[in-house]
């Protein structure tokens, strides 16, 4: 099992439909967008970490560079999202390597936080590599079919990751723009 981070540049073809077909397969309800696309809500990645088992793309996640607004402050967080792997490879620690990848580029590439939204039953596959639950705040998002804002649901597994030493700054949280 190898783990490899590839820059949206470095993602060729072939690369890219055998990813779409990990997506597919791992979110059956977007199955339809990721026939044709990765792109979840139109975001397109920083970078995409990748484990490849015998040729073949098992798992994945990739991080989007977002810049949000933490009270009255913009704050660039690494935005995680497509996190998945194939059934057969789940249970094994794959996702942890791959989140653990690619926290590390974040991190030399200068983000001080990642931050990611998920299902709450799925809160602890990610405290497993140091993300921390993040509900007791208010979170607004910006709907991207309507454009309205829209406050998050309390119960929505709302996560960060301590990239940097400083811990996230105070306050509600605005996506500016829709979840990735
Ligand atoms: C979420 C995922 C990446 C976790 O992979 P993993 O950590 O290697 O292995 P598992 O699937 O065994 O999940 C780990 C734990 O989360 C639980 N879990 C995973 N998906 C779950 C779900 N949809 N509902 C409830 N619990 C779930 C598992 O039961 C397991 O619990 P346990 O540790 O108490 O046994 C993988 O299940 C997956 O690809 N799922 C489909 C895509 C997805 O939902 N991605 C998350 C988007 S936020």
């Amino acid at each position: 099992m190898e783990i490899r981070i590839l820059e949206e540049s470095q993602i060729d073809p072939m690369t890219d439909a055998a990813v779409r077909g990990v997506l597919a397969e791992c979110f059956p309800h977007y199955s339809r967008l990721f026939s044709t696309s990765r792109h979840w809500r139109g975001n397109v990645p920083l970078f995409t970490a990748i484990a490849v088992d015998k040729s073949s793309v098992v798992a994945c996640s990739v991080v989007i560079d977002r810049t949000i607004r933490i009270g009255a402050r913009p704050v660039r967080v690494a935005g995680v999202g497509n996190v998945c792997a194939l059934p057969a490879y789940r249970g094994k620690g794959i996702v942890d390597r791959i989140l653990l990848a690619a926290m590390e580029v974040a991190a030399e590439q200068g983000f001080e936080w990642g931050m990611l939204f998920c299902r709450p039953e799925i809160l602890k596959v990610y405290e497993r590599t140091g993300w921390q639950p993040c509900m007791d705040r208010r979170f607004v998002r910006t709907d991207s079919v309507t454009g309205k804002s829209v406050e998050m649901p309390a119960d929505h597994g709302k996560m960060f990751l301590r990239i940097g030493y400083r811990p996230l700054p105070a306050g509600d949280i605005d996506l500016q723009g829709d979840k990735w």
